[in-house]
């Protein structure tokens, strides 16, 4: 049986979501945000919702909470010119060198994202025929989307997300047709050589890099959830992790925030970064 969810349930779950994970929840959001919750109270097995939230409070299910209001949608390859302008712009002249290059990928979600960056580095090493080493570091805040990255395997509709033919998917991936449009993917363990998943909360006041560690920065499809002064502040903060000279991969709504200033645009949210 279903707990009535109440509107003054509701604007806690948006005030609590907004101070843990700084996720701004709009009013149109509120059905979804009532049948997140009923769910997320059941699983919990908790009758009411005053128990619920008390025990929030204490740390319990703080976790589970967070991973119920994020939203995960990602796909292989997606604004698949991000992965080109790699391949093309980046790669041939960065795998030459013996330093390593070294990536992050700040909402990493389900995986499809590193191991479509993996693919393309993994390629480009291949053609540039290069030993340089390269790692990926990925991360997001949901504990689950981190967990099914790690495991890299998915079905993938091909009608709705087609699979590139730039670069040599078989040498990444275990690929068995499934039916006329669905295929199974399986990440080879050779790709997930190349990534470390871990959580990480971009509202923390800093992140455990180094500054200007990070030749590339994948930001892509993620501050879009936050308010826009925080979209800039978590901004500001990121891009003091990107080398000068580095490439900065923002989502296709996303806009460099409080950078203007300190990059080059080179087209479709790309960024280079030209000062600190
Ligand atoms: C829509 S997905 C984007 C995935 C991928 N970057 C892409 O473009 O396909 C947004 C991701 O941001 C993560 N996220 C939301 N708030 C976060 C926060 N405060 N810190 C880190 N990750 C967060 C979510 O868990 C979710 O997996």
């Amino acid at each position: 049986m279903s707990v009535v969810v109440r509107d003054a349930e509701i604007n806690k779950a948006k005030e609590l979501i907004y101070e843990l994970a700084g996720i701004h929840l709009s009013n149109d959001k509120d059905l979804a945000i009532k049948n997140r919750l009923n769910k997320l109270i059941k699983s919990c097995n908790i009758q009411n919702f005053d128990d619920f939230f008390s025990q929030l409070k204490t740390g319990k299910f703080k976790q589970e909470f967070i991973n119920t209001f994020t939203n995960n949608k990602t796909d292989f390859f997606r604004e698949d010119f991000h992965f080109v302008d790699m391949l093309d712009r980046i790669l041939p002249h960065r795998l030459k060198e013996s330093e390593p290059l070294k990536i992050w990928c700040s909402a990493s979600s389900t995986g499809e994202e590193p191991y479509s960056i993996a693919a393309t580095l993994s390629y480009g090493r291949d053609i540039y025929r290069s030993n340089t080493p390269c790692s990926i570091l990925a991360t997001d805040i949901d504990t689950s989307v981190l967990e099914t990255a790690k495991i890299g395997e998915y079905v993938v509709d091909t009608c709705i997300t087609p699979l590139p033919e730039w670069l040599d998917l078989e040498n990444s991936f275990d690929i068995t047709p499934k039916s006329e449009r669905n295929v199974f993917i399986k990440v080879k363990p050779s790709l997930k050589n190349f990534i470390t998943f871990k959580q990480l909360n971009l509202q923390l006041s800093t992140y455990p890099f180094g500054v200007n560690e990070f030749d590339i920065i994948f930001c892509r499809n993620q501050i879009i959830y936050f308010k826009i002064e925080d979209q800039e502040k978590v901004l500001k903060k990121i891009f003091s992790y990107l080398k000068i000279g580095g490439t900065l991969y923002l989502g296709h709504s996303e806009s460099p925030l409080g950078i203007q200033n300190k990059v080059e645009k080179l087209g479709q949210n790309i960024f280079v970064k030209v000062m600190d």
